[in-house]
């Protein structure tokens, strides 16, 4: 599609979703008319869990991440991969952004959430999907007798998103989980496609990017790997750098650019297959 053609189809769509009749949240009111399609989505309920829901922060990072998305190279007419999608932080603004003919997919390991984006989103937005993927995660789901994320394979077929991206997942993955999500990024993105995710990374002899949370966090034995609780890995988790720059090449993916450094949000690591 032509640049025009992009802009005439993202124009149309912001109109379409900034006519559905949903009550504006009275929060930020002035800023009504910025992102019509994401108002056109109810706000979720802060008791729908630690999203930065009821505070500034929830927007904050939504647009903090879609900017980066956008400097990593996301684009209208992509077929996107939303890992860990949560109540849909990100998907809101994405609905604006998004060609109609795009694909959006999400899943999640907390089920209410991802019940509240079918609900609410994909009724407005028909190419936004979400799935529940019942894994074990010991922040999220500890239900023990569910599928471990050291194994599962994504429930898309190979080569099926131009972008996949994972906004402060990898902090709750440990190793093995951390690697095989790398692997299905590779395996489900399409030949020159992007993944944009996030870390929080340490770097031995030099500041931590993400200093303030890295210090409180207690090295493993082959220190590659840092948890806040040493009794729950998963839970909240920082890695090498190195580590995980070694682990994205092993992988076959190729790193574009600098890693973004950490600040309102974690620091991010930009890749293509
Ligand atoms: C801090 S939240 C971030 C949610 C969302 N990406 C956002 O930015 O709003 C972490 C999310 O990771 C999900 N999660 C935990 N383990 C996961 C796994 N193995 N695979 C996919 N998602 C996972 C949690 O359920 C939770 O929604």
């Amino acid at each position: 599609m032509s640049s025009t053609g992009v802009l005439r189809s993202t124009v149309s769509r912001i109109r379409r979703a900034g006519s559905h009749q949903h009550p504006a949240p009275t929060a930020g009111r002035s800023k009504r008319g910025l992102f019509p399609a994401e108002r056109s989505i109810p706000r979720p309920d802060s008791s729908l869990g630690g999203y930065g829901l009821g505070n500034d922060r929830f927007e904050q990072v939504a647009l903090v991440s879609i900017g980066r998305m956008n400097m990593a190279g996301l684009r209208p007419e992509h077929d996107v991969l939303d890992i860990g999608c949560g109540i849909g932080r990100i998907a809101r603004y994405l609905c604006a952004y998004l060609d109609s003919t795009s694909r959006y997919e999400g899943f999640d390991v907390v089920e209410e959430p991802v019940h509240w984006c079918r609900q609410n989103i994909t009724p407005l937005f028909p190419n936004f999907t979400f799935q529940f993927t019942p894994l074990f995660n010991a922040r999220y789901n500890t239900d023990a007798s569910s599928t471990s994320a050291a194994t599962f394979r994504f429930p898309y077929p190979d080569e099926s998103f131009d972008f996949v991206f994972a906004h402060s997942i990898f902090t709750h993955l440990v190793p093995d989980e951390a690697n095989n999500y790398l692997r299905e990024i590779v395996r489900v993105l399409r030949r020159g496609g992007t993944t944009y995710c996030t870390w929080i990374l340490f770097k031995e002899g030099s500041p931590d990017y993400n200093h303030a949370i890295v210090s409180r966090m207690h090295r493993d034995r082959s220190g590659s790997y840092a948890l806040l609780e040493p009794d729950m890995p998963g839970r909240a988790g920082g890695y090498d750098e190195q580590f995980v720059l070694d682990a994205y090449r092993a992988s076959g993916l190729q790193l574009t650019g600098p890693i973004h450094p950490g600040f309102l949000i974690q620091d991010a690591i930009v890749a293509t297959k």
